[in-house]
């Protein structure tokens, strides 16, 4: 199934006699590029999302990119916001080879899609087992995240969905960079019109700014009062820092509410 069933299964299979062996079989793109990879576990809670959870690792991923045939567009858009992230955060050719594509391409070209699965799931392996734990690198992973976590959860999680909340995420942080000097503008409008390419969205609507700003602060990856942002320097390369003044995190919030 999704990153749904993957994370349910994998957080019974932690504490159910305190661990059996478990293993993927992910069959929506998001679950394939991200959640079944890394061994996060997690399940929500009243109180928030992914509250109850552990680091638990499947013995095996297996992924068949066949499955993803009958995967409702919207659900390949959500993950291919992920492999966007994936492109901005570590690899330069992934996001070339995802701005001279299309989603109808994609379904037809299966070498394409193998391939930027693969790298995925390469680039995600390669910095979880650099911190498996998330107390340093890991965190690069949450690039688009903050302002996405805000808006998906401001929006109720029903409004936009993980990916799409995320592609809004990204167009934020970018401006975000741009705003405090890390990109220019060259950088901030391709990743801006990647996003586009596949119609996700770059901005959000029926949403109050206030009301997402509030859950920015909210979020559980803040490092003691500050958010710990993660904004990219060029394609391929993204720094993290808690540096960002509150007034450029408004007017950006503001921009994106445009
Ligand atoms: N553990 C992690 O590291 C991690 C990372 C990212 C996301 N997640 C979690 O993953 C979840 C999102 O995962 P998702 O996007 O896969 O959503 P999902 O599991 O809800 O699946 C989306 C929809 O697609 C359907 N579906 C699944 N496979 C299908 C197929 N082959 N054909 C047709 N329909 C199919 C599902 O029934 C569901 O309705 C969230 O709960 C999120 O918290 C976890
Ligand atoms: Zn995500």
């Amino acid at each position: 199934g999704g990153g749904v069933v993957g994370d349910i299964t994998g957080f019974i299979a932690a504490t159910y006699m305190r661990g059996i062996p478990f293993i993927q079989l992910p069959t929506t793109l998001l679950a394939q590029v991200d959640s079944s990879v890394g061994g996060k576990v997690a399940v929500n809670h009243p109180q928030g999302k992914n509250l109850i959870g552990a680091f638990y690792q499947p013995k095996l991923v297996l992924i068949d990119p066949a499955t993803l045939e009958t995967l409702p567009v919207r659900e390949w858009l959500s993950g291919l916001a992920e492999v966007i992230k994936y492109g901005v955060i570590r690899d330069e050719s992934l996001f070339d080879l995802l701005s001279g594509t299309e989603l109808a391409a994609l379904r037809q070209d299966k070498a394409s899609l193998m391939k930027i699965i693969q790298k995925s799931c390469a680039i995600k392996a390669e910095v979880v087992a650099a911190d498996e734990k998330e107390t340093g690198l890991r965190m690069i992973l949450n690039f688009g995240h903050t302002i996405g976590h805000a808006i998906e959860s401001a929006g109720a999680y029903t409004k936009y969905t993980h990916g799409e909340a995320v592609a809004i995420g990204m167009a934020g942080a970018a401006k975000l960079a741009r705003r405090v000097g890390w990109c220019g503008e060259r950088v901030c409008n391709a990743i801006e019109k990647t996003i586009l390419r596949y119609g996700l969205p770059v901005r959000f609507s029926g949403l109050d700014t206030s009301q997402v700003e509030g859950r920015l602060y909210h979020d559980k990856k803040k490092e003691g009062d500050k958010i710990r942002w993660v904004l990219p320097k060029g394609i391929g390369t993204v720094d993290m820092t808690t540096d960002v003044p509150g007034s450029a995190v408004r007017e950006v919030l503001a921009e994106l509410a445009g």
